[in-house]
């Protein structure tokens, strides 16, 4: 086997890793903005929500890198396998081991996202549920294994991080309009299919994308 490390490994892991954390601040406080129907005229909730969806795919490009230079880098046996079964790692066991947790919890939200037309609105929102739990298991990941997230500018950006999805956590839960129950926001393409197999659209097309019927009102 090669052994390969240099210091540029170890400081793009440490870069990546609180960049990713800082986009997925941005993607989870953006995805409590659609949830709760926030949007005007000037940025609608549907504007928002591609916003949460690219970041998203950014955040996730950024994670990549951090764990393939993580995996790369022989300096801190992980291997390959430690990325997604967690406590598999030499380097750091626990603290990777939550990492790979995250990053199992982050896959599942994202696939079920990019298969949503193909699976039912109940399950892809249950799925989406574990991002909350994608995320603090993140926040504990960097906390516990990063070289600059124990002290400093590094702290603070952990801290101010968790500290805003916690806010939005405690909004998403308590401070839900009446109007968001039993709603998910799809995106303007999702919703023209959608409305093309459900027949000609109502007055207000991205009003909901779930049948308004009394079995599903009230349902969250
Ligand atoms: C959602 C998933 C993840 C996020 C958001 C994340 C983010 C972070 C952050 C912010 C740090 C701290 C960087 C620093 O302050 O030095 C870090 C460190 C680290 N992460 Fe992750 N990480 C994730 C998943 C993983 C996974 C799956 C692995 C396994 C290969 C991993 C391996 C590491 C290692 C080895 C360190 C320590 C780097 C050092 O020695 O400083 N991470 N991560």
């Amino acid at each position: 086997m090669i052994a390969l490390t240099s210091p540029y490994l170890w400081y793009t892991t440490r870069a990546t890793g609180i960049v990713a954390l800082i986009l997925f601040t941005l993607v989870v406080s953006l995805g409590t903005l659609v949830a709760n129907r926030i949007g005007g005229t000037i940025v609608g909730r549907f504007e928002i929500n591609e916003l949460h969806r690219s970041l998203s795919m950014v955040a996730i490009t950024f994670l990549v890198i951090h764990i393939m230079t993580t995996v790369l880098d022989s300096y801190v046996p992980t291997g390959l396998i430690s990325v997604i079964v967690p406590m598999t790692s030499d380097y750091k066991r626990v603290a990777v081991g939550i990492g790979a947790v995250a990053f199992d919890l982050i896959l599942a939200v994202w696939i079920s996202s990019l298969l949503k037309l193909r699976i039912a609105n109940q399950t892809w929102r249950y799925i989406h549920w574990l991002s909350w739990m994608g995320y603090t298991t993140a926040i504990i990941h960097a906390y516990m294994s990063g070289t600059d997230s124990r002290s400093g500018i590094g702290l603070v950006v952990i801290v101010a991080c968790g500290a805003v999805v916690a806010c939005a956590a405690l909004w998403r839960f308590f401070g839900r309009p009446a109007r968001a129950a039993g709603r998910t926001a799809l995106s303007p393409l999702a919703t023209a299919k959608s409305a093309s197999r459900n027949g000609p659209p109502t007055s207000k097309p991205f009003a909901s994308s779930t049948p308004r019927t009394d079995q599903n009102r009230g349902r969250r």
